[in-house]
């Protein structure tokens, strides 16, 4: 089990949707909460309205493509409330365009903040908890994460979340003999202002931000947006926290989607497995090497 009252949390990203739902149940559930953000007025406003009902919050200025700028909000969250045991690495930005319609910047920005990002708080706050023997890491993936197959153009995103997944589930292995675990949140449709606020969350160096840039939408996009429920920041978040309470690997918002894993994902791969099974039997297994892993030669 992971504890969360009395615990402190920071929570990327969590001056708006998501993050903002995740912070504040997580106060509400008696944690102390770092709100980080590259907005840093929204931050203000979240972690205002947490301590107006009696939580316990701060805001804090931070780019997660930056290790500086981490650095530096760890710093500060260090010097309200100690070391943090709960990392919520939520921030991200998403993009919705054929990748050859991509600049070099848009997919540089979109792999920075959505996959490097999580590397790098997961990376600054680890020896926080590797040294108390206690900790959790929640990062936010995204159903394009676990199912790459299942909404068009969306290739550096869907490439980086997935990414997010792969490092959560193999940190977990690594991180088990210190108390440490991880979760991937795969969000399959929550409201929130992410399409129409995107581009101002965009950092210079990556060519931003921009006041009002209203991003391209597949049709494919829309027609698979319109097909589900889009469930609230606030309905989902404690959903969010039962699955860290329980060190669950995964948490999905939309049980819905299973069927959608199964034949997407699942009947996919079983028939990969089926061509490799055919393969072998018509063209016989391949000799193995005698070195075992190494490729030496003889
Ligand atoms: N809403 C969905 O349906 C959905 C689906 C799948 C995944 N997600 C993921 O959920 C997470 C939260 O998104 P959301 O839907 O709440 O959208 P949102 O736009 O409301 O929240 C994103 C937050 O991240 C912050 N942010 C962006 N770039 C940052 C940076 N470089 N450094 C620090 N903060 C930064 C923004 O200021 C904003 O507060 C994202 O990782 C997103 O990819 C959302």
């Amino acid at each position: 089990m992971t504890e969360i009252t009395g615990r402190t949390a920071v929570v990327t990203g969590g001056g708006s949707g998501i993050g903002m739902g995740l912070a504040q149940a997580l106060a509400r559930e008696g944690a102390r909460v770092a709100v980080a953000d590259i907005m840093i007025g929204n931050a203000q406003k979240v972690a205002d309205a947490i301590r107006s009902e009696g939580g316990a919050a701060i805001a804090v200025e931070c780019d997660v493509c930056e290790r500086a700028s981490i650095a530096a909000m760890k710093d500060a969250v260090h010097a309200a409330f100690g070391p943090v045991q709960l990392l919520f690495a939520n921030a991200g930005a998403t993009s919705f365009d054929p990748l050859m319609e991509m600049s070099d910047e848009d997919v540089d920005w979109i792999l920075q903040v959505n996959l490097h990002g999580v590397m790098n708080t997961t990376r600054a706050f680890l020896p926080d908890m590797i040294a108390a023997g206690e900790g959790h890491i929640c990062a936010t993936a995204s159903m394009a994460g676990l199912l790459p197959g299942w909404i068009p153009v969306h290739a550096p995103y869907s490439a980086a979340k997935a990414g997010i997944i792969g490092l959560m589930m193999n940190l977990a292995l690594e991180l088990s003999e210190h108390n440490v675990h991880t979760t991937s949140y795969c969000p399959g449709g929550v409201a929130t202002g992410m399409k129409v606020n995107n581009a101002r969350y965009r950092p210079p160096r990556f060519g931003g931000p921009a006041d009002e840039a209203p991003l391209h939408v597949g049709e494919e996009s829309a027609a698979v947006a319109a097909s589900h429920a889009f469930y609230t920041p606030e309905a989902i978040a404690p959903m969010v926290l039962d699955a860290v309470r329980h060190n669950r690997a995964f948490v999905f918002d939309h049980p819905d989607q299973r069927e959608h894993f199964r034949r997407t994902y699942s009947a996919v791969v079983e028939a990969c497995y089926d061509a490799a099974d055919e393969w072998h039997r018509d063209n016989g297994t391949p000799a193995a090497n005698p070195h075992g892993a190494m490729l030496l030669q003889d």
